[in-house]
C-alpha cells in the first residue's frame, strides 16, 4: 500500500489516455521515431490540430462508466507537443488551430465525474532544441547529426523539464497521480544504442522532491530511473505478486486496446472484452491495479471501437465490482481456470472456465460459511465430504482432504466471467487476507 495514497490500491482501474499531434498520422505515438521526421515536417500536424469534438466530461463519464476510477492524461508526449498553455514554449494547444488549454476542461470533468486526476509527462522530448540527439531520436540517423547535436545542452533542456513540471503542478489544483516516461540508462539497456539517459539528466531526486513539495498527496510512478510509489509493468502480467529487493511493491500494468497507444486507424489488434476482463481480474488477483489505454482520435472524441470495449467492461463491472475494488491477492490456492480475488472476508472465484457442475477449491473444507454467485446473488451449495465418503474415495471427483466442492448451475451465467462470492468464516479470514 502506499500509505500517503491508500485510494491508488482501493481503486484497481483506471484509464490511460494517449492524445497529442500523433492522433493526426494515426499509425501509432512513435511515428515520428519510426519514420525519423523531422521538427519542420512534423509541424503540419501542429498547424492542423483541431480537435473541434473534444468534450473531457465524455471521457470521464466513459471512464466513469467503465468501472475506473482514475484517468491518466499525456500532457506531452516525446513528440514534446504540450497540451496546456505553458509559459516554456510556443509548442502547445494554444497555438494550434485548437487555440486553447486542452488541460483545464480535462481535469475539471473528471472532478465533476469523482475521478482522481493523473497526468503523463514524457522525459523525452523530441522537439525540444536542447534534447541530445540519442539512439531513440528521430533525428539519430541524419548524416549531420554530430553538427545537429553541437549546442544541444542537457542542462538548459532540464529545466525546462522541471519548470513544466512545476506548472503543471501548481495550476491545476490537486493532482493525484503521475507518470513520468521515461529513463534508458543502466542495466537492460544498450547505453550505445539507446543514448542512455536516466537519472542525471533529468535529476530524479530533485524532480522527485519538487513534486512532492508542490503535490503531497501524489502518487509517482518508477521510470524517473529511481524508485517511485508504485512500478509500472507494461503490456504484460506478471507471473505474481510484484516484489522489489525483496519486499512486495504496488504495482500498476499498463495495457493497451490493440497494442498501440496513440490513435491507430488500421490497427486491428482489438482484444476482446472477455479478455480485457480477465487481465483486470488476474491483475488484482496478483495484488495490481490495470491502467487501460484509449487514444481519441485527432477531432478529440474516442474511438467507436474502444467505446464499445469499455461499455463491455462496465458491464460486467456493474454487477461485480466489489471482487475487484479494494480487492488484492489472496492466500488460498486458486483451482485451474480460476483467479482468486479477496477483500477481507469476501473471498471470490472468478470462473475463467465453467467448470462440470463442481468447483472444487483446496483447503476451504470448514472455512466457509455461504456461497453465492455474485452476478444475481443466488446461493450455491457447498459440499463438504466427510471422512468415511474420503476414505472411500467417494468424495465428488475424488479430491483431496481439506477440499471444499461447491455445486454450479449447468448453465454459465450470461456474463464475461462469472464470480462467486465466499463468505469466510472468521478464523479463515482474519489471518489470511493479503493486500498489495
Ligand atoms: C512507452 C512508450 C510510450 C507509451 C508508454 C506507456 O514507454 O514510449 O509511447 O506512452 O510506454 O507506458
Amino acid at each position: 500500500m502506499i500509505p500517503h495514497a491508500p485510494w491508488f490500491e482501493e481503486a484497481r482501474f483506471g484509464m490511460f489516455v494517449h492524445w497529442g499531434l500523433y492522433a493526426l498520422p494515426a499509425r501509432h505515438e512513435w511515428v515520428m521515431n519510426r519514420e525519423e521526421t523531422t521538427v519542420e515536417e512534423y509541424s503540419k500536424y501542429f498547424r492542423r490540430f483541431d480537435p473541434d469534438l473534444y468534450d473531457p466530461s465524455e471521457w470521464a463519464r466513459a471512464a466513469r462508466n467503465a468501472g475506473m476510477k482514475y484517468v491518466v492524461l499525456t500532457t506531452k508526449h516525446h513528440d514534446g507537443f504540450c497540451l496546456w498553455d505553458s509559459a516554456l514554449t510556443d509548442y502547445k494547444a494554444t497555438n494550434t488551430p485548437a487555440g486553447r488549454d486542452l488541460i483545464a476542461p480535462y481535469v475539471e470533468a473528471l472532478r465533476a465525474e469523482g475521478l482522481k486526476v493523473g497526468f503523463y509527462h514524457s522525459l523525452i522530448d523530441w522537439h525540444h532544441p536542447d534534447f541530445t540527439i540519442d539512439g531513440v531520436h528521430p533525428q539519430r540517423n541524419a548524416a549531420d547529426v554530430e553538427s545537429l547535436n553541437a549546442g544541444r545542452d542537457m542542462d538548459r533542456y532540464r529545466e525546462y523539464l522541471h519548470g513544466q513540471v512545476r506548472e503543471l503542478l501548481s495550476n491545476y489544483g490537486t493532482i493525484d497521480y503521475l507518470f513520468f516516461d521515461f529513463s534508458y540508462a543502466g542495466p537492460g539497456h544498450d547505453e550505445e544504442f539507446w543514448g542512455g539517459k536516466g537519472r542525471k539528466d533529468w535529476d530524479s531526486h530533485a524532480l522527485l522532491a519538487m513534486v512532492r513539495e508542490l503535490q503531497p498527496g501524489i502518487v509517482v510512478n518508477d521510470r524517473l530511473d529511481i524508485p517511485g510509489d508504485f512500478v509500472t509493468p507494461e503490456q504484460y502480467q506478471p507471473a505474481g505478486p510484484m516484489m522489489l529487493d525483496g519486499e512486495p511493491v504496488t504495482w500498476e500494468a499498463c495495457q493497451t486496446l490493440n497494442g498501440s497507444w496513440g490513435y491507430d486507424r488500421d490497427n486491428l489488434n482489438y482484444k476482446s472484452v472477455d479478455l480485457l476482463i480477465r487481465m483486470l481480474v488476474d491483475g488484482v488477483s496478483k495484488g495490481g491495479n490495470l491502467l487501460l489505454n484509449v487514444g481519441p482520435t485527432g477531432r478529440g472524441s474516442m474511438d467507436p471501437r474502444a467505446l464499445a470495449s469499455l461499455e463491455g467492461i462496465g458491464e460486467w463491472m456493474a454487477l461485480h465490482s466489489r471482487a475487484i475494488y479494494g480487492a488484492g491477492a489472496s492466500q488460498f490456492t486458486s483451482p485451474p481456470d480460476a483467479r482468486y480475488t479477496q477483500r477481507g472476508d469476501r473471498l471470490y472465484v472468478h470462473l475463467f472456465a465453467w467448470p462440470f457442475e463442481y468447483v472444487h477449491l483446496p483447503d476451504l473444507a470448514g472455512k466457509v460459511e455461504y456461497a453465492q454467485l455474485l452476478n444475481d446473488a443466488s446461493e450455491a451449495f457447498l459440499k463438504e465430504v466427510d471422512p468415511g465418503q474420503q476414505a472411500m474415495n467417494m468424495t465428488p471427483g475424488g479430491q483431496p482432504p481439506g477440499t471444499l466442492t461447491i455445486k454450479l448451475p449447468v448453465q454459465r451465467p450470461d456474463v464475461a466471467v462469472p464470480v462467486l462470492e465466499l463468505f469466510l468464516k472468521p478464523s479463515a479470514s482474519d489471518s489470511e487476507a493479503l493486500h498489495g
